[in-house]
């Protein structure tokens, strides 16, 4: 039987998780699945029927309506709700947050996990996300806590929406980072924790190819190889 490796990446918003995980796809020639992507999806539907985020009932029962998908267009994961791509327009920082409100639902939780867990069944991948390590693949090759801080996501954002040229508040930026990692971290259902068996890296001081090599050689140690 083929052998499937799956590499789980958590960590707090803004640590760098899709660029470095991305990139090491690339490199180990993996299928690389970016959950938070399906969060955000799913929390447009919801902000688009102009739901009361703030209603569980009703978000759990809505949710039977919502079918999020993947695609991968030249190997670039494309986000489908209800069969509509929806890729571009996830990406704002109210998707981001409502996401964060809506994931602490166990019903949005347990219909994209199970998702998830579907996905890395069939190739070798590596997910990002809140809680791949914890409760997606609890029996991942490699698991990895990427993490900076807050101050350092909060730049790295900032020098980001500047680079496309949009107008962003450092400290508003901070602000929000350090809400969203405090909802991540403290719900009731799957909170962002680092899994007992995954290794710690503080991206803080390092360059992206520095992360990237570093979970190479990570990877290459658990003879995880195409
Ligand atoms: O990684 P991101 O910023 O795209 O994620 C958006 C929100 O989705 C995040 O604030 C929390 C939620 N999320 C989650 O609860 N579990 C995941 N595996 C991925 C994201």
């Amino acid at each position: 039987m083929k052998t499937i490796y799956n590499i789980a990446i958590d960590g707090p918003a803004g640590a760098g998780k899709s660029t470095i995980a991305r990139e090491v796809a690339r490199r180990l020639r993996f299928v690389y699945v970016d959950t938070g992507a399906m969060y955000r999806a799913i929390a447009l539907y919801f902000s688009r029927k102009g739901m009361d985020l703030g209603d569980e009932k009703e978000i759990s029962r809505e949710v039977s309506r919502v079918e999020v998908s993947l695609a991968y267009d030249n190997g670039i994961q494309q986000v489908l709700l209800n069969g509509e791509n929806v890729s571009s327009l996830i990406r704002t920082p109210q998707v981001g947050a409502a996401a964060s409100v809506t994931s602490a639902y166990p019903a949005v939780r347990e219909k994209l996990t199970q998702l998830q867990k579907e996905l890395a069944k069939r190739e070798n991948i590596i997910m990002d996300g809140r809680d791949i390590g914890t409760c997606v693949l609890p029996h991942a090759d490699l698991k990895v806590y990427l993490t900076a801080s807050a101050e350092v996501r909060a730049k790295r954002r900032y020098e980001e929406l500047q680079e496309k040229g949009e107008t962003a508040d450092l400290a508003s930026i901070e602000e929000e980072i350090k809400e969203r990692d405090y909802r991540d971290m403290h719900r009731e259902i799957s909170p962002l924790t680092k899994a007992e068996d995954a290794v710690l890296v503080d991206t803080s001081s390092m360059t992206i190819e520095e992360v990237v090599e570093c979970l190479m050689t990570l990877a290459e140690e658990r003879g995880i190889r195409v």
